[in-house]
């Protein structure tokens, strides 16, 4: 059986703390999931993105097979706080009153050096200080190829298109490793020194940030802000392939259905993007770079089973994956399909 969210409010004056830790699921271990920081227009829109994070990275970590639940937090960031670490180490406290439950790690606008003040507390914290990214771009490279090979019959990347929005930590990471697969990449940044300085990195033409949606390439990978795809943006699509990995894709309910309508196939942001996870999992298990290079690639093998189980069934590649975890999750599929 599913269990309820649990939604957690932090809120300590002093400390300047106004936050919210929602733990998703805890079939499968401790919640997993980052402590996001910034402003947000109010607290109940605040609340909300937790909670649709939370479980998002339930699902991630349920079809990634890792042995965490799903959680999220996310922190006010109203502009005036004073001190920090003193923020930090309260947001801590409620942390480790979860006696295990909620186990954060860093995520947008959070930093390890926040994680270790977390952690004075007395909370278990999820990473190191190496950088998740280049796992992350790993990952989704590998959902690319595999979606390439089973979409386009593409034995390797060479000669296909890819346009990267993002050319962040991921992003950049992607392009250089499709560059050298030899794919045709195309990049886009909201800041023009970044992308000029990887596309020249990675050999890559530039696409203005405005032309994104629209621009011909066989494989779109977005790799920068959440909902890019809303019914109108669907619309206007020229590509193939969706695979990257921004979290929250979609915009709105029924997009991926949208997609496969126009023949686009649809990879899953929380199948592409789990190579953060899996080596936060390999931190802790104390696996060395091989396994974990392995186990990453494992990430093409589920993007073939579900392209493959949606073209059998007739579903889109996300439903596919909801049913996945759901079975990981002991769920009734109906029940995850519409949480
Ligand atoms: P980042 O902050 O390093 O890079 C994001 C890039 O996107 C920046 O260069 C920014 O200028 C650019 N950008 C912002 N708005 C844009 C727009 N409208 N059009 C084009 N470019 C725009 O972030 P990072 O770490 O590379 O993450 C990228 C995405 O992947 C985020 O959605 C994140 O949630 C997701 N993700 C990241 C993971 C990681 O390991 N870093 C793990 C799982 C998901």
């Amino acid at each position: 059986m599913r269990t309820a969210q649990r939604i957690i409010e932090c809120h300590d004056g002093a400390a300047g703390l106004t936050g919210v830790i929602v733990i998703d699921d805890t079939t499968r271990g401790p919640g997993l999931g980052g402590i996001r920081m910034r402003p947000y227009r109010s607290f109940g829109a605040a609340v909300a993105e937790c909670r649709r994070l939370a479980a998002g990275m339930t699902l991630k970590n349920a079809v990634a097979e890792l042995p965490f639940g799903g959680a999220k937090s996310v922190i006010v960031d109203d502009g005036r706080i004073a001190d920090r670490a003193a923020l930090m180490r309260s947001f801590g406290e409620l942390v480790a009153a979860t006696r295990g439950d909620y186990l954060p790690g860093v995520d947008m606008g959070t930093t390890t050096a926040d994680l270790r003040l977390v952690a004075q507390s007395g909370a278990d914290v999820s990473c190191g200080d190496e950088d998740p990214s280049p796992w992350t771009a790993a990952g989704t490279h590998a959902a690319i190829a595999a979606a390439a090979r089973h979409e386009l019959g593409a034995a390797s990347l060479e000669g296909v298109s890819v346009l990267v929005q993002g050319a962040g930590h991921v992003g950049g990471a992607l392009a250089a490793r499709l560059a050298l697969d030899g794919a045709d990449v195309l990049i886009a940044d909201a800041d023009p020194d970044r992308a000029r300085e990887v596309a020249a990195a990675a050999g890559a033409r530039i696409v203005g940030p405005g032309e994104v949606i629209g621009a011909a390439c066989d494989v779109f990978a977005p790799c920068a802000i959440a909902r890019v795809l809303s019914a109108r943006a669907i619309e206007r699509l020229d590509c193939r392939i969706v695979a990257g990995a921004a979290n929250e894709v979609l915009d709105g309910e029924g997009a991926d259905e949208l997609l496969a309508a126009r023949g686009i196939t649809y990879v899953p942001d929380f199948v592409a993007n789990a190579g953060g996870v899996i080596h936060i999992h390999a931190l802790r298990s104390g696996w060395d770079v091989p396994r974990l290079a392995r186990e990453i690639e494992r990430i093409a093998e589920r993007v073939t089973m579900l392209l493959e189980r949606a073209g059998r069934a007739r579903t889109t590649p996300l439903a596919e994956a909801h049913a996945l975890a759901a079975r990981r999750l002991h769920r009734d599929a109906h029940e995850e399909a519409a949480a």
